[in-house]
């Protein structure tokens, strides 16, 4: 009796496993867009006490781009979605599902999906926003697969994009020189159930002939940390003739407490992602890492012994740009051919609210 419960116990265990490694959704295409112009450091050198120096040592930001007046974030989007349908081989009328991560919506409302939506002229699709600041994108993404999972979408457009030109303090040099504009885009398909459990558990032996797709998700947030880095300015907190006189519904930051609580959670996130596959770190190709700052991504690096070079870096180029930054690095070692078949990617992001957020995927 005792024996045929543990056999019974061992195999819940072994089906709880597959199921947990069983993949349901995979990325089938991805795009960008940046804005054309380009703002270097010397931009802020020109009326600002900074330098080149101080912001490419603290940073490692060189340049980043900014819209011009009368792009907005579905603007920028539109390309990026364009690109990423095109290269999952789809039409936009296949898809299902527009999930937009922005902080800097086109308006209150109607959402940033809707707009886009109506700019691609997809007819029938849901479509709504996500807001978790930096760690937009994979909640947005997490969500996406949620929904596949629950078969409620077969294709999922699931963007990033935020326009922190339209917000930041451009007097505070504390973080103005931060930020970038961006878009980045994927499409989310279902895996066709045949494929799903057919090499799903051997995941954790760490063979490569497994299935590609998401393998798992880990969300979070702590609201108490809320005011370290907001933008005061909302129905608790209307603008007034004097809240606009003197910049106070800017985008604020405590800069110092975001780094530390940045480098501690991107650490633990990918260590408990990585314990519960029993992984190596050196099992995963890149680490596709939030690009908030050169010096946030090293210490992570080293706090989970990781190769500096399996976290690639384009925040140089771009800045900050928020919930865009996980897609836009991924479409651009994806259209580099950087990402092979078969290669575990590990996202994970840390921003405002405080929130955070890894996903485990083969490519
Ligand atoms: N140029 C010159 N000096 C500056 C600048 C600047 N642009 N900005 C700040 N300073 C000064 C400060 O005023 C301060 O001067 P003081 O000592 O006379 O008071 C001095 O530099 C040191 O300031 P710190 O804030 O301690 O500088 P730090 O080394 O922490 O770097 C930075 C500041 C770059 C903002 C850093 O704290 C940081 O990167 N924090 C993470 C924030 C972040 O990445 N936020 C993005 C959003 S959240 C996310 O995406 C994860």
């Amino acid at each position: 009796m005792g024996e045929a419960l543990s056999k019974e116990a061992e195999a819940s265990t072994e089906a709880s496993a597959a199921a947990e490694v069983a993949v349901a959704s995979r990325i089938t295409g991805t795009g960008f867009s940046v804005p054309d112009r380009v703002v270097t450091n010397a931009h802020f050198e020109s009326y600002l006490d900074t330098s080149d120096t101080w912001i490419r040592e603290r940073t490692g930001i060189v340049e980043r781009r900014w819209v011009g007046p009368e792009e907005s974030a579905s603007s920028l989007a539109e390309p990026a979605a364009r690109t990423a349908i095109e290269r999952a081989g789809l039409q936009a009328a296949d898809i299902d599902g527009i999930i937009v991560a922005t902080v800097t919506p086109d308006y209150a409302f109607p959402s940033t999906a809707c707009m886009l939506q109506q700019r691609l002229g997809i007819d029938d699709a849901l479509a709504f926003d996500v807001n978790a600041v930096c760690s937009g994108f994979v909640y947005a993404l997490s969500t996406a697969d949620a929904y596949i999972r629950a078969g409620m979408c077969r294709n999922v457009l699931v963007v990033g994009v935020d326009l922190y030109s339209r917000i930041i303090n451009p007097n505070d040099r504390g973080t103005c020189i931060l930020f970038g504009d961006g878009a980045g885009a994927v499409v989310l398909s279902a895996v066709a159930p045949e494929e799903q459990f057919a090499h799903g558990d051997t995941l954790i032996r760490g063979s490569v002939q497994t299935t590609a797709g998401i393998y798992s998700n880990l969300l979070g947030a702590d609201g108490k940390h809320s005011s370290i880095l907001c933008v005061p300015c909302g129905t608790a907190n209307q603008p007034t003739a004097e809240s606009m006189a003197t910049d106070a519904h800017y985008l604020t930051m405590e800069g110092r407490e975001v780094f530390k609580l940045a480098v501690r959670k991107l650490g633990e996130i990918s260590l408990e992602m990585l314990e519960r596959f029993d992984l190596p770190s050196e099992a995963v190709r890149y680490f596709i890492s939030h690009q908030a700052n050169e010096r946030i991504l090293l210490s992570m690096a080293k706090h989970i012994k990781v190769d500096a070079a399996r976290i690639p870096m384009n925040l140089d180029r771009y800045g900050n740009t928020s919930a865009a930054t996980i897609p836009i690095l991924l479409a651009e070692l994806d259209q580099d051919g950087k990402i092979d078949s078969g290669d575990l990617l590990m996202l994970n992001a840390f921003g405002g609210g405080v929130t955070w957020g890894a996903i485990l995927l083969r490519w």
